[in-house]
């Protein structure tokens, strides 16, 4: 089969090698480059002193020992729970991690996606643009979100910034949401099981990356290779790296 987007796949370790150590954890991020991966997937919020912090949900409850939101604890306070545990006992220790420091351990050759989750409406955008241009990562992250005012509100902000939409969405041609939504998009992040046989190369052919999510079976990552995406993300970037180097 030839495809138009020949070229493998990067693999996206979703919040790090999630499958194996506990999300959004410094450890989880370096598994991930003892696995090979190419980028790291992680999620974003606003603490309630405005530090941009690496967590998924709202709450802390489910990842942590502490118990409420996100946005009413403060930087020391996230940072003074256990976000380990939870996962196995042997991750005692692990902490919320803000982005700066996710930054601070990740090689320059490593490229970041960052999904908005909280902060929304509380200027996590203005935020974000400046740790970057800060950071020097403007160029070298894509920013995604499931909010796409978030996304509009960030091409305005800072144009240079790449841009991936992030949805779950049954869709005919998926080449045209960036126009739809009114962005200017460099990355298409769709379910992997919204995508459908010639739509990643169709996209691809109109100069859109396709990052579909979270592929972790084996026989799903194949499926995903050769439909032509230019990412996979998933919890188990040691798996997929093994893959393609058997391919
Ligand atoms: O960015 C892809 C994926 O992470 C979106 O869903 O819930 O895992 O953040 P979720
Ligand atoms: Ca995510």
């Amino acid at each position: 089969m030839v495809l138009l987007n020949s070229k493998p796949p990067i693999v996206i370790a979703h919040r790090g090698a999630a499958g194996e150590a506990p999300e959004n954890t410094p450890a989880a991020f370096k598994l991930a480059l003892e696995q090979g991966c190419d980028a790291f997937e992680l999620d974003v919020h606003l603490s309630n002193d405005g530090q941009i912090v690496v967590i998924h949900d709202y709450a802390v409850d489910r990842t942590t020992d502490g118990h409420g939101d996100v946005s009413l604890l403060t930087v020391d306070e996230l940072q003074r729970l256990d976000a380990g545990k939870w996962f196995h006992p042997s991750y005692q220790g692990e902490h919320i991690p803000t982005l700066e420091e996710v930054f601070d351990l990740t090689p320059p050759h490593i490229e970041i996606n960052i999904e908005i989750k909280g902060g929304i409406g509380s200027g996590i955008e203005e935020r974000l643009a400046e740790l970057l241009r800060q950071k020097n990562r403007t160029g070298s992250v894509v920013v995604s979100s499931f909010h796409f005012n978030s996304l509009a509100a960030l091409n305005r902000i800072e144009p240079a910034l790449r841009i991936g939409l992030l949805y779950e969405l049954w869709l005919k041609d998926h080449a045209l949401l960036p126009k739809a939504a009114g962005i200017e998009a460099f990355s298409l992040h769709p379910s992997f099981r919204r995508l459908e046989a010639g739509q990643a190369e169709a996209a691809a052919a109109q100069g859109l990356a396709v990052y579909p999510w979270t592929v972790n079976a084996e026989a799903d990552m194949t499926a995903m290779i050769e439909a032509g995406v230019s990412g996979i993300i998933t919890d188990y970037p040691g798996r997929l790296r093994n893959l393609l180097e058997r391919r």
